[in-house]
C-alpha cells in the first residue's frame, strides 16, 4: 500500500489523516496516511526515515515549512516563491517540494464561497510564513489592487515589493490601511491560532465584505464573530485545509479527489 504521512509538531490535532482517508476512499484508491510528530529539531531526521523506508508523499505543517523546501532535491516555482513547502513528492530524479496552500486558498473562494478575484480589492494582513504562501496565487487570479498589512510594517513592504512584478501589491503598517472598500479580507495572522484578537481599524471590513480566516474552527472564531458584527460575511479556512490537500494528493497520484462531500462533513462533524 502508497504510503503518506503529514509531519508536524504538534500534528495530533491535524485533520489531514481524515481528508486523506477520505479522498481514497471516494477515489477506490487504498493508501495508508500517518501523522508523524517530529521533534522540533529533528524534522530532516524523520523526513529521512519516512522516504528511505517507501513513504511516497507527504504533507508539511506548522514548523517545518521552511525546512521542508530546503530538504528537498528539486522544488516548484510556487514552493520557491513562498520560500517554504507544504508537501513532498518522492520522485525518480529526487524528492520534490510543492506549495498548495495558495491554490487551496484560492480554489476554496473561487470554487465553494463563489468570490470573483478578477478586479477584486483584497486586503492580506499579516506578512509572515502564512501569507508569504498565498500572495503570489491570489495576484494570479488578477485582483484590481492587493494591499498587505502588518503590525510590523517593514516585513508588509518587503512582501510586497518580493512580489511586486505580479501584479499591483502595496506594504503597510495596520495603521495605515487605505481608507478605501475591500472585498475580501483575509486574516493570514498567527493570532487565531494563539486565540489572541486581531485588532483593525474599523473601516478595514466593511458591510458587504468577507472576511476570512487561514486558521479553522474554533480558532477562527474570533475574527469571524467580529467580522459578522461589522455586517461582512465571513468563512474560516476549512475549505482552504480541504483544497490543498486535494491538490496534494492529485500531485502524488495524478487523480484529483472530489473536495465538497468532505468538506461537507468536516463541517457536519
Ligand atoms: P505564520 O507562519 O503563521 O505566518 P509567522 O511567520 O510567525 O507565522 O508570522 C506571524 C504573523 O502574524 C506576522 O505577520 C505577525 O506580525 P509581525 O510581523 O509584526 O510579527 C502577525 N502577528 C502575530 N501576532 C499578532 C498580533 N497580536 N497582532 C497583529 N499581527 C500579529
Amino acid at each position: 500500500m502508497d504510503r503518506y504521512a503529514v509531519f508536524g509538531n504538534p500534528v495530533a490535532h491535524s485533520l489531514s489523516p481524515r481528508i486523506h482517508a477520505r479522498f481514497a476512499e471516494l477515489m477506490g484508491e487504498a493508501i495508508e496516511y500517518a501523522a508523524i510528530l517530529a521533534p522540533a529539531d529533528g524534522f530532516a531526521q524523520r523526513a529521512r526515515e519516512f522516504f528511505a523506508s517507501g513513504g511516497r508523499g507527504a504533507n508539511v505543517t506548522l514548523p517545518f515549512k521552511v525546512e521542508a523546501y530546503a530538504f528537498a532535491a528539486t522544488r516548484s516555482d510556487r514552493a520557491t516563491l513562498a520560500g517554504a513547502a507544504n508537501c513532498l513528492h518522492e520522485r525518480d530524479e529526487g524528492l520534490f517540494a510543492d506549495n498548495t496552500d495558495g491554490a487551496g486558498i484560492v480554489t476554496d473562494l473561487q470554487a465553494n464561497l463563489g468570490v470573483q478575484l478578477r478586479g477584486a480589492n483584497v486586503l492580506v494582513v499579516g506578512a509572515g510564513g502564512a501569507a508569504r504562501g498565498v500572495i503570489a496565487p491570489l495576484l494570479a487570479a488578477s485582483p484590481q489592487r492587493l494591499v498587505i498589512a502588518n503590525r510590523t510594517e517593514a516585513t508588509a513592504r518587503s512582501l510586497a515589493s518580493r512580489f511586486g512584478a505580479l501584479g499591483r501589491v502595496d506594504g503597510v503598517s495596520l495603521g495605515d490601511i487605505p481608507l478605501e472598500r475591500f472585498d475580501l479580507v483575509i486574516n493570514a495572522t498567527s493570532t487565531s491560532t494563539r486565540g489572541e484578537p486581531l485588532r483593525l481599524p474599523a473601516h478595514a471590513i466593511a458591510r458587504g465584505a468577507l472576511a476570512y480566516d487561514m486558521a479553522y474552527g474554533a480558532a477562527a472564531a474570533g475574527f469571524l464573530e467580529s467580522a459578522r458584527s461589522a455586517g461582512a460575511s465571513a468563512s474560516d479556512g476549512l475549505g482552504m485545509l480541504v483544497e490543498q490537500a486535494a491538490e496534494s494528493y492529485a500531485l502524488w497520484r495524478g487523480r484529483r479527489p472530489p473536495t465538497a462531500p468532505v468538506l461537507a462533513e468536516l463541517r457536519a462533524a
